[in-house]
């Protein structure tokens, strides 16, 4: 696996400069403390610890409701915190706002179970929107750089799928737009991957070679990639650390080396799970 080779693309030279307000001293580039999140009355994650460390893939599992989504848009501030302390790439989650809330958001990669792409446009464009968060929205009217471009190339050579550069992203299979996605995510030369179901809508044999992807690009990049998942196989085969959440709390949290289906089936057991809130 080649390392990259191109020099970073980041218009916005300010992002990573040590020392501005509210970047943090923690070396992880995600630490997420007490974390308690409540829609109203409706609390949907409570004492939520969570490190991500560059390079590694953490698989998030929980049944449907148990708060991996929530939790996932917690780490960009699109969830209601309301204890507790989540930092991302040095910024301080809960506090950031405007300027800071939109620096953060560009640090962050995002892929999601319906790719997101926009059909119409080429591949290679939908690569480029990925550089937008930092590009600034003047390159909406004056056209990408050939820099750009040619990061955007790299990053699809290295999904593996430079061939369809030019094609819309429409005619491209399930698996093949997920790894748009994902050039599209490293467009924005991330300091986290988050992947929320990234393979639901794949057949199983495309699920692994993309969850493969993504840890080998995790590894590479040497970001953390956090990725939901509720195939338990899955999560085992792809992931080094999992963590488990169980009608908001965290059940497990352990490297995926020392796990296996019996530990993990507790995490959809609903026997006792009602329709009560946490409190
Ligand atoms: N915007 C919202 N408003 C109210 N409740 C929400 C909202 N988003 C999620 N929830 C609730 O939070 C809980 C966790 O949801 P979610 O994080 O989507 O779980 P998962 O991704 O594990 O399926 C669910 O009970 C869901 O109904
Ligand atoms: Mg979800």
């Amino acid at each position: 696996m080649s390392a990259p080779t191109l020099p970073p693309v980041r218009t916005q030279s300010d992002r990573r400069r040590p020392g501005t307000p509210r970047r943090s001293e923690s070396s992880a580039p995600v630490t997420v403390r007490g974390l308690r999140v409540a829609y109203g009355e409706h609390v949907v994650l409570d004492g939520v610890d969570l490190d991500l460390h560059p390079g590694e893939t953490v698989a998030l599992l929980g049944a449907s409701g148990s708060g991996k989504s929530t939790l996932m848009k917690s780490l960009t501030g699109f969830a209601p915190v309301t204890a507790g302390s989540v930092r991302v790439a040095g910024f301080d989650v809960t506090a950031a706002r405007g300027r800071d809330l939109r620096r953060l958001r560009a640090e962050v990669g995002q892929v999601f179970q319906q790719f997101n792409l926009i059909p119409r446009l080429s591949v290679l464009t939908n690569v480029l929107t990925g550089a937008l968060h930092s590009a600034g929205p003047l390159n909406l009217v004056g056209g990408f750089s050939g820099e750009h471009r040619k990061l955007a190339m790299h990053y699809l050579d290295r999904v593996g799928i430079a061939h369809k550069a030019t094609e819309p992203a429409r005619s491209l299979s399930g698996g093949q737009q997920q790894r748009v996605a994902i050039a599209r995510a490293l467009m924005q030369q991330p300091s986290v991957l988050l992947a929320d179901e990234p393979v639901a809508s794949l057949d199983p044999r495309l699920a692994d070679s993309v969850l493969d992807l993504v840890r080998g690009i995790a590894a590479e990049y040497r970001i953390p990639a956090l990725v939901s998942l509720h195939v338990l196989p899955l999560a085992l085969r792809h992931s080094d650390r999992v963590v488990g959440l169980r009608r908001g709390r965290m059940l497990v949290s352990a490297p995926t080396s020392e796990l296996d289906d019996a530990r993990l089936l507790p995490l959809y057991d609903h026997e006792d799970d009602g329709d009560d809130d946490l409190d």
